[in-house]
């Protein structure tokens, strides 16, 4: 059976946070961000948009684009790591708000890689037949764990949420290969400290990520039995663009085939490839049958990657 996607959908909030505005409220530049960062601007949800009501936004695309209603949905996974609270989980506050009163419902919890972790959880249910449709949701709000007096990783975070079901497709499209990684020696580098902020040690992330990106794209395009001159799109996290390179480098790609929302949103965590990918299928830099590889790493230390033929 071939697995894959059958619906995408995507949501950011309409408040635009540009360099500029930072430069008012840390001792940071535009310049500086974007020459280490590749960020121009970001997306920050007001008090009253929680993770919740963007993971429900995105779903509500994603349930449109998949030609399907609530009732449809079987399971729904949602990764996170900025949640509204500890409990209940976002997966089952948005099974309540869509109305999927046949859904089983979960979060997922792999920082930066969890849009990875939860398609390839949904891949195994609908592989092994016991769900038919499952909504997978990436969504954060970085903001609210945001330090806006930290210039080292204020300048780099963003809100807003992407969404997918993944079904049945016909045979040789879809997920044809997937690798998931953890290394919890690492997980000193990136944690939410007792103040609920995030903190970082960007240099560490830095070299795992230049080290772990490249190499995670090239096993799954091997374990697809495919070769790097086979790919038509890249979408790595969007965390920052020199890691980013590092990816498109080492597969050859040119410049114009690797998505860089990370210019508009800046990095969004589980939802960055869950929003790039969404709007690069609506925008058309992804069509059918093109090969696409997905890649990200994050906090955990957590890495995860899919090679996939698109269409449905
Ligand atoms: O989603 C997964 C999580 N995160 C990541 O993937 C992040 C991975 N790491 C990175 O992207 C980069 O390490 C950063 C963008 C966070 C930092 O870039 P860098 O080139 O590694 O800079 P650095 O940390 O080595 O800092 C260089 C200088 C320092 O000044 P000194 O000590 O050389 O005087 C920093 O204090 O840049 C300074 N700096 C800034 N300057 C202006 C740090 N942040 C800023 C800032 N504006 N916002």
């Amino acid at each position: 059976m071939s697995v894959g996607f059958i619906g995408l959908g995507h949501y950011v909030p309409p408040k635009i946070v540009t360099n500029k505005d930072l430069e008012k409220i840390v001792d940071t530049s535009d310049e500086w961000i974007r020459t280490r960062t590749g960020i121009e601007e970001r997306r920050i949800a007001e008090d009253d948009m929680n993770t919740s009501d963007m993971a429900y936004l995105s779903a509500v695309d994603a349930l449109k684009d998949a030609n399907l209603t609530a009732e449809d949905i079987d399971l729904i996974l949602v990764a996170t790591v900025t949640p509204d609270m500890p409990f209940p989980s976002v997966s089952c506050m948005i099974q309540e708000r869509l109305g999927a009163i046949r859904a089983a419902a979960m979060d997922v919890s792999a920082a930066c890689s969890g849009f990875m972790y939860a398609i390839s959880t949904a891949k195994q249910f609908v592989e092994s037949k016991t769900y038919k449709n499952i909504l997978v949701v990436g969504v954060e709000k970085l903001s609210k764990i945001t330090d806006w007096s930290d210039r080292s990783t204020c300048v780099l975070f963003g809100d807003g949420a992407g969404a997918a079901v993944i079904g049945e497709v016909s045979e040789g499209r879809g997920i044809l290969s997937y690798e998931l990684g953890s290394d919890g020696t690492g997980g000193k580098h990136l944690y939410q400290n007792s103040d609920d902020y995030l903190v970082m040690n960007g240099r560490e992330v830095f070299k795992f990520a230049v080290r772990k990106m490249p190499e995670a794209s090239v096993n799954v395009i091997e374990k697809a039995g495919l070769k790097k001159e086979d790919v038509d799109y890249l979408i790595p996290h969007q965390a920052n663009i020199r890691i980013m390179e590092a990816a498109r480098q080492r597969l050859d790609i040119s410049e114009d085939r690797m998505n860089q929302s990370i210019k508009k949103y800046g990095n969004t965590s589980a939802a960055s490839i869950a929003i790039a990918l969404s709007e690069s299928v609506k925008d058309g830099h992804i069509k059918d049958d093109d090969i696409v590889v997905l890649v990200g790493f994050g906090g955990g230390l957590t890495w995860g990657s899919i090679a996939l033929r698109w269409g449905k």
